[in-house]
């Protein structure tokens, strides 16, 4: 039940402000000191440094997995660079693609980075993607610019659009001459080199750098530094830092994770009115940073994906591939939706399965074959809470 007004405020008063500068845990904040990646730094710098004498550096991709601070590094590095610059033709761009959703709209944040001419700006929709390049590509030439690309995330652009556009920007050279460009991609996704040409790939990837995750060592260094700042003296233990380093290293070494939890910890004590960010405050934050992560997983799931769950959540004790489908069959029939092939489920159970949701389990029937045991893995309370966000799902809810 929610507290009511005064004893929130109450508690507020008892207690004290556990923060000083809560920005700095803040997912947009780019520390300025990046510990552990002092080599990735230097290579990226030294890969790019001939941007300094007008010459074209190598295009550039950066992998690893989430949380190993790769956009932190690039966004370090090209601000840098901005920076060294006294020719002022460097221009450098930062585009995460996932973010800026569209090809369209991708490309118009690039071409806002650009000197375009008043009849050559980019409006909000109407154009061909061929046009904008055009227009991106002309104002580099124009312009005799060096556009220092950095395309974050790509890998999404990559899976729903193809690499179209990519290929382009791999083979602007003579389009931008005089001019220069040089791509920088990121990518958390290894798979996704595989969608690829060759041809872009190669390109693109002329020079490539892995982040490997960091121990729960390093997370807890990088932690201490940012509570420091983030914090008032004396708020933080060493142990709850401990601990926070410890949950974040727990899959793979994820320093977002990390301060993630920090953050919400030391929303979680100040709220309480404690005076320190303790160990218990860590535990709760994981509770929530976890359950965040799975509303978000549940919430970008496919219709028939959620449907698949559904009908998994109608059987508290658990089921099998026959009766689930049977009962899966009968949802889509009301729903109005085409059921899909028992097989088709079947892959969907075992994506399902793979995101941590349910439990799909190969179970042998002896000589009557074999058969999935199927098991919920969520609280089928959270489950419909999510899906009655869906319009389409609420007449089973
Ligand atoms: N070495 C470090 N020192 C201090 N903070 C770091 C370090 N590495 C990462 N961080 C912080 O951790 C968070 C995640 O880092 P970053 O956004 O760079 O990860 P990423 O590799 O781009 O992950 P994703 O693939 O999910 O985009 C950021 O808040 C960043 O500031
Ligand atoms: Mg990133």
């Amino acid at each position: 039940l929610p507290d009511s007004i005064d004893e929130i405020f109450q508690r507020a008063k008892k207690g004290r402000a556990l923060f000083q500068n809560r920005d700095a845990l803040s997912p947009e904040f780019i520390p300025d000191q990046l510990p552990f990646r002092e080599s990735q730094i230097r290579q990226v710098a030294q890969i790019l440094s001939p941007a300094l004498h007008g010459s074209k550096p190598s295009n550039l991709l950066l992998y690893g997995k989430t949380g190993t601070g790769k956009t932190a590094v690039a966004r370090l590095v090209v601000e840098r660079l901005h920076a060294q610059d006294a020719s002022k033709e460097i221009v450098t761009c930062y585009v995460n693609t996932r973010i800026s959703s569209t090809e369209y709209r991708t490309l118009a944040k690039i071409a806002e980075s650009l000197p375009l001419e008043k009849d050559k700006q980019i409006p909000g929709t109407g154009l061909s993607i061929g046009t904008v390049l055009d227009r991106v590509f002309n104002a580099i030439k124009a312009s005799k610019i060096h556009l220092i690309l950095v395309l974050d995330e790509i890998d999404y652009l990559v899976n729903t659009y193809g690499d179209d556009v990519l290929y382009q920007f791999t083979r602007a050279g003579e389009h931008v001459e005089p001019g220069l460009l040089t791509l920088v991609g990121i990518s958390n996704d290894l798979k996704f080199k595989d969608e690829l040409d060759p041809r872009v790939l190669s390109s693109l990837g002329e020079e490539e750098l892995v982040f490997p995750p960091y121990t729960t060592d390093e997370l807890r260094a990088i932690l201490a530094t940012r509570a420091t700042i983030a914090f008032k003296t004396g708020v933080v233990p060493d142990a709850t830092l401990n601990l926070c380093a410890a949950l974040a290293g727990s899959e793979h070494g994820d320093a977002r994770r990390a301060v993630d939890l920090l953050r919400v910890a030391g929303e979680i004590g100040e709220r309480e009115g404690i005076h320190q960010v303790t160990e218990d405050c860590i535990r709760k934050a994981s509770e929530r940073v976890e359950s965040n992560r799975i509303e978000d997983a549940l919430r970008s799931l496919p219709i028939q994906n959620k449907l698949v769950l559904l009908t998994a959540s109608r059987f508290p004790d658990g089921t099998n591939t026959g009766d689930l489908y049977m009962a899966y069959e009968g949802l889509a029939r009301r729903l109005g939706i085409e059921a899909l092939t028992q097989r088709r489920v079947s892959g969907i159970l075992a994506e399902l399965d793979l995101l941590g949701l349910l439990e799909a389990a190969v179970v042998s029937k002896g000589r009557r074959g074999r058969t999935k045991r199927i098991r919920l893995l969520i609280h089928s309370d959270m489950l419909g809470k999510v899906l009655s966000e869906d319009s389409q799902l609420l007449s089973l809810l």
